[in-house]
């Protein structure tokens, strides 16, 4: 079967200063996610992943949207026609991309330029820190058009809003503002459109000079203490912290440890050792 779009890339990204900035890039079609976005979004977080000239992921949008979800042609139309293997196969890529990112080795902002629909609650909720623009629109507009938020995004509106708005963002099938979204727990902040970038470069160079795999140990461990009870959770961070000693942890702690104690050179309270 042809591609529909066999000339599109789907995905571009630009590596500046240790930052990846890495694009949605249909714009066009509003960055919905096609199964051929799907796999090479996959690609290239894989491709960037283990750069040593990464330090940080940023996910943004070209165009005016960040992503307006699933593409409702070519995920859903055109792979339904094709029975339940093809269904499965896609729903594997773009669920598969979304599990990456949650567990990414690196820490990821998601930078929301615009329309983030649907099936974007997937890579919103895999980004550790997400910055929406002022007037981006966040929705569940999956009961506008017949069906139930599903590939995790009713679970991201429960996980991260408040019960009560959660279940009337599913519901009623109404756009939240960015500052909607900030004050219900979907995003980390929110800014003006002009100041988005700016601000977002500016998370990246505090993220940038933190030691690597104490970051990565924080971010897996904040991930996974979420089903967890206190004991469990107390226990898990007993051992990440001694696996992150595997992993120069020890090394980090003991420089950062002296720099304060002998050198008088930093205050953890006040700044980030230099690693
Ligand atoms: N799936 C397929 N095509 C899409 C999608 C999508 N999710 N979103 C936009 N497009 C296409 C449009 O069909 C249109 O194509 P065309 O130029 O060939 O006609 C093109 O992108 C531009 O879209 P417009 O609607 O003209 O753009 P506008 O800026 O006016 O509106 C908006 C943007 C509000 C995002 C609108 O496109 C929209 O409602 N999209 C669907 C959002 C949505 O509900 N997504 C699914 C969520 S549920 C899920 O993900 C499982």
């Amino acid at each position: 079967k042809p591609d529909p779009r066999p000339q599109e890339e789907t995905v571009k990204y630009e590596v500046i200063d240790d930052v990846a900035w890495v694009y949605f890039n249909r714009p066009d079609k509003r960055n919905c996610m096609s199964p051929k976005l799907n796999r090479q979004m996959k690609i290239v977080l894989e491709e960037l992943e283990f750069r040593d000239d990464v330090k940080v992921l940023v996910l943004t949008g070209e165009g005016t949207a960040w992503t307006a979800g699933m593409d409702l042609l070519e995920y859903f139309r055109m792979t339904e026609a094709e029975g339940l293997g093809a269904i499965r196969k896609s729903q594997r890529e773009s669920y598969g991309w979304f599990e990456r990112l949650r567990w990414y080795e690196k820490p990821t902002v998601a930078m929301i330029n615009g329309w983030c629909f649907g099936g974007g609650y997937g890579p919103l909720f895999g980004c550790d820190i997400a910055v929406a623009s002022e007037d981006a629109q966040f929705g569940l507009s999956e009961i506008n058009w017949g069906i139930l938020p599903g590939g995790g995004a009713s679970k991201v509106a429960q996980e991260l809003m408040p019960f009560r708005k959660a279940m009337y963002h599913a519901m009623m099938g109404e756009n939240l503002t960015g500052k909607q979204a900030e004050e219900q727990g979907l995003v980390t902040e929110c800014v003006p459109a002009d100041k988005l970038k700016e601000r977002v470069q500016e998370i990246c160079d505090v993220l940038k000079k933190k030691e690597t795999h104490a970051l990565r140990a924080t971010k897996w461990t904040m991930r996974r203490m979420v089903d967890m009870t206190y004991d469990n959770g107390l226990d898990y961070q007993i051992r990440a912290q001694e696996a992150l000693h595997s992993f120069g942890g020890k090394e980090a702690r003991t420089e950062a440890t002296s720099q304060f104690l002998d050198k008088k050179e930093f205050k953890p309270g006040l700044g980030t050792f230099d690693t």
